[in-house]
């Protein structure tokens, strides 16, 4: 049967129908209301009856950027949103009358590239993806891992460098303050400021006020020396972080999404050398595939639709 998938980004939320073999069969789009939990729960809830209309849906799930409890419920905490303890599945539940899930937004890209993906061949496989923030998503054994307490997978708050910079979880040193969009952005600005091979960066800066992503986009694509060398650090960064999420969790693969995976071996040879140079077991340990997302930006709503359907198959069929 069909669920609703729905994923609330920084700038908007994306829904689609999506088939249980994952394909998508509609789908609508709306900005992000800024700042009001309320004004989101709004447009999700017309978003879900306007995809839903005449068709037989068992259920609609939701990804979002944060901290999501076990009962796939309520959202903790959204480092790069203003959101605490915010109760979701409740309040869009009581206006659908569907069974409603919860996913982290990462989670559930990372279980659509393992259902229907590039990882669809494995069974062990760690998503990054590589967007404003970091996040992660760990397949092990077929299974999606979700922790004790539903928050696990939240990669981005690996701590790779001690008492290191600020993050938006509250602790210091994350590799989502070194390996994520924001990070390369600011990578490229320090480029920029130093002259030399930044000196493109530099006067782009100043033609625009200011770097953003589509700017440094275009720069990769350019090959600009100084955004490849922006991008190289980033790599280099998360194929250190890799390596040690390997001593963990082994995955065969590691599948690099989010916005910045665009940039495909450009990001992924420096995360290869990082790994390799920094691999426990080094030269003995058998070499996981680095690739890059398959179906990046309908990744969310796929994932979050697959995982809502599986849940509510798992309350259809309990005593
Ligand atoms: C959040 C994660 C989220 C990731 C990507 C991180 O800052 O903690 O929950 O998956 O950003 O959006
Ligand atoms: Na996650
Ligand atoms: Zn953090």
């Amino acid at each position: 049967m069909h669920a609703v998938g729905i994923d609330i980004g920084g700038t908007k939320i994306a829904g689609a129908l999506v088939g249980d073999d994952g394909s998508i069969l509609a789908e609508d789009r709306h900005p992000t209301p800024a700042g009001d939990p309320h004004a989101i729960v709004d447009v999700v809830v017309e978003m879900v009856e306007r995809l839903s209309a005449g068709q037989q849906v068992i259920a609609a799930g939701v990804a979002a950027a944060g901290f999501i409890d076990s009962a796939q419920s309520t959202v903790y905490y959204a480092p790069n949103i203003n959101w605490r303890n915010e109760p979701f599945r409740d309040r869009l539940r009581d206006r659908l009358g569907i069974d409603v899930t919860i996913d982290n937004d990462a989670n559930a890209a990372g279980w659509a590239e393992f259902r229907f993906g590039a990882a669809r061949d494995v069974r062990d496989m760690t998503m990054l993806t590589i967007g404003t923030g970091v996040g992660g998503a760990i397949v092990t054994g077929d299974r999606l891992l979700r922790g004790g307490f539903g928050t696990a997978g939240e990669l981005g708050h690996l701590r790779v460098v001690p008492d290191g910079l600020p993050c938006g979880c509250g602790a210091h040193g994350c590799i989502e303050q070194y390996g994520s969009g924001r990070a390369l952005l600011r990578m490229a600005n320090e480029i920029a400021d130093a002259g030399g091979i930044g000196l493109a960066l530099a006067d782009a800066r100043e033609q625009h006020g200011k770097l953003d992503g589509g700017i440094l986009a275009g720069f990769i694509t350019e090959r600009d020396p100084g955004a490849l060398h922006a991008l190289s650090q980033l790599g280099r960064w998360l194929g250190q972080a890799c390596a040690s999420l390997s001593a963990v969790l082994d995955p065969e693969m590691f599948v690099f999404g989010g916005g910045v995976s665009i940039a495909g071996d450009l990001l992924l040879d420096p995360v290869r050398e990082a790994y390799l140079t920094h691999l426990p077991a080094r030269g003995y340990h058998p070499e996981p595939v680095f690739v890059t997302a398959e179906l990046v930006n309908d990744a969310g709503v796929v994932g979050a639709a697959d995982l809502a359907r599986i849940h509510a198959a798992s309350i259809g069929s309990s005593p």
